[in-house]
């Protein structure tokens, strides 16, 4: 499974705080980051305890750290981990949409579940450093995922067994949206850098388009929420809604990424990479904090 830029870019909105003394080197756009840092949503005391967990197997970062999830669930050791990258919705898009964690999180667990859980083993003491670090680098991971319609929805097997063509090219209808559009996006506007995107989504919440809403993105986020499933599944039905408007509206033999759907898809995608980045640093902060 290739690392998908959705998840890249999600953790790449966490990056700033974490590299702040290195940006000059990375030239004069960066250099823009050092004096505004683009991100400080998450306090010093959850950086400084997310650098250690991490370590500098991931350059104390959460960027290199996120793909990890995607890496080992081909492993066999790993293979129980695949069912945690998805819900599957049984609803009908595009005429109903819901995501339900008693029909729809099986046995074998779903997202929320996963989230669940590995927010409950990264705070055990218990555990081995690096479980706990597993645990973080899964949370990292899921609350990206939670944020693409297509892993929170079972129909076609999120849209995996549907054809699509993004940018002259077959693929299916998930990749679209777990990379194919984002890739177009970052090439066209963001020098082909999740950093950069990443860059331009903080400022957007800081003092731009999400400005007032970031607030409430997070709002069932508390320390007393953490052991709960309430806000992913809040996150779930959030994407899971977008099953019923946008992800399903398009045309047989019409090209994704060049086209009215492409156009509607891009601004639904920033505000989940933004929500799910946020939303991110939020948990982190009320677990760490
Ligand atoms: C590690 O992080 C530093 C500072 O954030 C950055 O300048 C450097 O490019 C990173 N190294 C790699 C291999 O990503
Ligand atoms: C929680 O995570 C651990 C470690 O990956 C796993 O062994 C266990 O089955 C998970 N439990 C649930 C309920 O998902
Ligand atoms: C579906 O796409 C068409 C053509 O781009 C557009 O006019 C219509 O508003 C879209 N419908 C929804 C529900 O987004």
């Amino acid at each position: 499974m290739m690392k998908t830029p959705f998840q890249l870019a999600v953790a790449a909105a966490l990056l700033s705080p974490f590299g702040v003394s290195a940006w000059g080197e990375l030239g004069h756009e960066t250099i823009g980051y050092v004096i505004m840092p683009a991100l400080p949503f998450i306090s010093a005391t959850t950086l400084s305890s997310v650098q250690s967990s991490l370590g500098s197997t991931y350059n104390f970062s959460l960027g290199p750290a996120a793909p990890w999830a995607d890496t080992v669930r081909a492993e066999a050791a790993y293979a129980f981990t695949a069912p945690y990258h998805f819900v599957d919705a049984e609803d009908s898009p595009p005429s109903s949409c819901s995501v339900s964690i008693s029909r729809d999180c099986g046995a074998s667990g779903c997202i929320i579940s996963a989230i669940q859980n590995y927010t409950k083993r990264v705070q055990e003491t218990s555990l081995s450093k690096t479980q706990r670090q597993e645990a973080l680098k899964f949370i990292t991971h899921f609350i990206g995922d939670i944020g693409q319609p297509l892993h929170v929805e079972a129909y076609e097997v999120g849209g995996n067994d549907i054809k699509a063509t993004c940018s002259g090219k077959s693929t299916n209808l998930h990749a679209t949206w777990d990379t194919g559009m984002i890739t177009k996006n970052l090439d066209a506007n963001y020098n082909s850098d999740p950093q950069v995107w990443a860059a331009a989504i903080a400022k957007e919440i800081k003092s731009g388009t999400y400005a007032s809403v970031a607030a409430s993105w997070v709002s069932c986020i508390s320390a007393s929420e953490l052991s709960s499933t309430s806000c992913p599944l809040v996150w779930a039905e959030e994407a899971n809604s977008f099953d019923c408007t946008d992800v399903f509206n398009f045309t047989t033999g019409q090209d994704l990424c060049d086209s009215d759907y492409y156009d509607a898809a891009i601004p639904i995608i920033d505000e989940q990479v933004a929500k799910q980045g946020y939303r991110l640093a939020k948990w982190l902060d009320a677990i760490y904090d």
